[in-house]
């Protein structure tokens, strides 16, 4: 295949030393299409989105990059422009989200990327790589969440359900799908003021951070929640399994507050609650297929339209910065043809 004298546009993270310091920025970038790593298949891409270990992959985080220059972006949708593996043949419109993409992969946040053929997902039918990218790693995640808490007992008709980090990504989609499926929703924020977009993407309550977090290092909180999905982490997963209904569940997936947390065994052997921990990064390929495939149907996400938006490179420095600092809102699909 001719492509290596091609140039292709990407965002490039660089790291410059600045005394005892390294600063990061990125900008974008024409690269030699003989720079993307070794793959089977070579993905022209129609959209990326933007998740939390993007931005934390742009502000130098070694927990998820190790060195730079970079190319992040976990997320990509586009078409199968060549492949060396005959599951995937020219023209095929693929997802590819999570394994080492946007980590120490070159990512999505480029015309190109060229990975392993057991990375790939197909499209499924009834979905657009527009509405893949709305979703992203952030919906494939809140599914995954969801489908623990449903595994482990969780129906509408035993109470409430509260969904962390409400406003942000992985919470909107949470709080929409949870509320199509007929559950109960408290969306938990630090942005009240989001009330009415809350309310509008399927919660039926709304409350604050402070609320969840009531009732101080007591062994046993009142018991509010039949299930929950959390992105905190630290403090609030603490409170939350303190909280739960008899043999309710907490699907625990992000850590945007603190990546410990402490409890004692009592909520474990006094409740029979569950602490479920979910993974979208490393799941197997039939689940991860399994998954998408439900989300273009009976889990179609519904007010996708309210929840996402579409921005282009030059604003993709802002709106990684805006993630990065808890002012996100919904999830942003990269549309890197633009
Ligand atoms: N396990 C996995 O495979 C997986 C996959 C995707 C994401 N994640 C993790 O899930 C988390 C959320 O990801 P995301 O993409 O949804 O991020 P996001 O879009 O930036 O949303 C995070 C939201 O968390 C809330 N928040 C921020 N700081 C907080 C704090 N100190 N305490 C409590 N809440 C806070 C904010 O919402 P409010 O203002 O509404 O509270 C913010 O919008 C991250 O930790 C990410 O790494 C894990």
């Amino acid at each position: 295949m001719q492509v290596d004298q091609t140039l292709y546009r990407a965002f490039e993270v660089s790291e410059r030393v600045e005394g005892a310091k390294s600063v990061f920025a990125g900008r974008l970038v024409q690269k030699p299409m003989a720079e993307l790593p070794a793959g089977d298949v070579l993905i022209q891409l129609a959209f990326s989105s933007l998740n939390y270990k993007d931005a934390l992959s742009a502000n130098g985080n070694r927990g998820v990059t190790r060195s730079y220059p970079h190319v992040p972006g976990i997320d990509a949708s586009g078409t199968v422009v060549h492949s060396a593996d005959p599951r995937w043949k020219t023209g095929d419109a693929v997802i590819v989200t999570g394994h080492d993409l946007g980590m120490n992969s070159a990512g999505g946040f480029a015309e190109y990327i060229q990975v392993p053929a057991d990375w790939v997902v197909s499209l499924p039918r009834q979905m657009t790589l527009l509405q893949s990218m709305a979703l992203g790693t952030a919906g494939l995640t809140a599914a995954l969440c969801v489908d623990k808490l449903l595994q482990n007992g969780l129906a509408p008709d035993q109470g409430d359900v509260l969904v962390t980090g409400a406003t942000g990504g992985v919470g909107s989609i949470a709080v929409a799908l949870l509320g199509k499926l007929g559950f109960d929703v408290t969306a938990c924020t630090g942005k009240l003021q989001e009330r009415d977009y809350l309310q509008a993407i399927g919660a039926r309550q709304v409350i604050s951070r402070e609320e969840v977090m009531n009732g101080g290092a007591k062994p046993l909180l009142n018991a509010r929640w039949a299930g929950a999905i959390d992105v905190a982490g630290g403090g609030m997963l603490s409170a939350i399994v303190r909280s739960l209904l008899y043999s309710g569940s907490v699907a625990s997936c992000g850590l945007v507050s603190a990546p410990e947390f402490s409890a004692s065994i009592y909520p474990f052997i006094l409740r029979g609650v569950n602490l479920l921990g979910v993974d979208s990064v490393n799941i197997s390929h039939a689940k991860r297929c399994d998954i998408w495939q439900s989300l273009a149907c009976e889990w179609q996400v519904p007010h996708l339209e309210k929840i996402a938006k579409i921005i282009t490179f030059n604003e993709l420095e802002a709106e990684l910065d805006a993630i990065l600092e808890g002012r996100g809102k919904g999830r942003r699909i990269l549309d890197v043809c633009a």
